[in-house]
């Protein structure tokens, strides 16, 4: 099957009374393998939460994520750390490096999280970083690093364990416009080249030029 992810009516609602936010309103949606998905939209219109809800990392309030065919929901909640383990590599904005480790050790950490052969730990993590064209870095600290060179560790990272779907909020948020567009065409080539699903948040413009598809959120709802 080609679509890898979907996410069918989901709502989420924070709060309630006077407190409540409906923050993701009936949001239907399917990645593709090989899809760079993105989604846009103005400050607090849910971005973040349904990219939470996509990552099972939050639940919804209504509606359901089916990965790979499967209903989440109907898995207990015990299912879900070896879902998010086995299906998702997760970036953020603000890239979430160890700044005492070495930029290879940084992807080491979450092979050994996902429970990889330990043998081939440390040339797992090379290979990853080759493939985000940091090969040359793996000895490097974050503190040694530009912000693009971190935000592709982070990458590394999140590809470390083969996952079908990445899912990035803000990538090029804290970068320069140039390495905004090094990483964006990174991540087009993740898609294309290995196959993964990715979803990126991004208020970005340039992102558009990069994804295959865009959705614009207002409100919590998709916009036509
Ligand atoms: N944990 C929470 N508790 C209560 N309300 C929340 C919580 N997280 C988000 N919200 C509210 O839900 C709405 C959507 O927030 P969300 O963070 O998903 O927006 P966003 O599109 O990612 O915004 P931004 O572009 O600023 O990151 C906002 O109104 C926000 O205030
Ligand atoms: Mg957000």
């Amino acid at each position: 099957m080609d679509t890898i992810l979907e996410t069918k009516n989901v709502t989420k609602v924070y709060g309630e009374g006077d407190n409540r936010v409906v923050a993701v309103d009936s949001v239907t949606l399917a990645l593709k393998r090989r899809e760079l998905l993105l989604i846009m939209g103005p400050s607090g219109s849910g971005k973040t939460t349904l990219l939470s809800i996509m990552g099972c990392i939050l639940h919804p309030s209504q509606g359901d994520v089916v990965l790979d065919g499967r209903t989440v929901s109907g898995l207990g909640s015990d299912a879900l750390p070896d879902i998010r383990k086995r299906f998702f590599g997760f970036v953020f904005q603000s890239f979430n490096l160890f700044p005492s480790l070495k930029a290879a050790e940084n992807v080491e950490l979450v092979l050994r999280l996902k429970n990889h052969d330990k043998k081939r730990l440390k040339t797992e993590a090379l290979e990853l970083l080759d493939k985000v064209g940091l090969g040359k870095r793996s000895d490097f600290y974050p503190s040694d690093m530009s912000g693009g060179e971190k935000q592709r560790v982070a990458f590394a990272r999140a590809l470390a364990g083969d996952p079908p779907v990445i899912l990035a909020d803000e990538p090029t948020a804290n970068l320069d416009s140039k390495t905004g567009m090094d990483v964006l065409r990174l991540l087009r080539a993740l898609a294309e080249d290995f196959g993964k699903g990715i979803v990126i948040v991004s208020h970005d413009p340039k992102a558009e030029g990069f994804a295959h598809r865009a959705v614009f959120l207002e409100d919590g709802r998709i916009k036509e």
